[in-house]
């Protein structure tokens, strides 16, 4: 079983995954609110991802006798200023992330919580991808504009993006 540290350091992170998972719908309203589907779109499976995220830890601590304690979530802004700078957020909040996984980790390491670290170590992986997935796309809005037909082809391109499996 976790430890008691370990166990709150865990719900604290089952918090910020469904924290992420709001932030991210209310990003994808946004995007439908302005006619850019594809964004919408990514965006919405990007929600999908962190109630996996959320799902795999809750189903962690179960499985390793912990106590879940679910908290308040904090209210997800509802304003952005166009699509680039919502791509800008989402990799500062991607950061955060890695930088809370990471900080998990580093305390099972005293612990010696090594089926933790089995876990936590997917999730190290995962916000590599995540965060280069993200730095990718904004890459690419800034080859080919934060505008018009620029943005129109890199909405088709989000339009297709496929759900990840969450497999560990
Ligand atoms: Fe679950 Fe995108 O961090």
């Amino acid at each position: 079983m976790p430890t008691k540290a370990v166990q709150a350091a865990i719900n604290d992170q089952i918090a910020m995954e469904l924290e992420s998972a709001h932030v991210y719908l209310s990003m994808a309203a946004y995007f439908d609110e302005n006619n850019l589907p594809g964004f919408s779109h990514w965006m919405r499976m990007q929600y999908q991802e962190e109630l996996g995220h959320a799902m795999k830890l809750f189903d962690f601590m179960l499985d390793n006798g912990g106590h879940i304690v679910l908290k308040a979530l904090a209210k997800p802004p509802s304003q952005f200023k166009g699509a680039l700078a919502v791509l800008k957020e989402t990799l500062k909040h991607e950061q955060k992330v890695t930088g809370a996984i990471t900080q998990l980790y580093a305390l099972t390491v005293p612990e010696k919580d090594y089926p933790a670290q089995i876990l936590l170590q997917w999730f190290i992986s995962e916000q590599t991808e995540e965060e280069k997935t993200v730095a990718d796309i904004i890459a690419q809005m800034k080859m080919v504009g934060d505008s018009g037909s620029g943005l129109l082809l890199i909405d088709q391109h989000l339009a297709g993006r496929a759900a990840a499996a969450q497999q560990a």
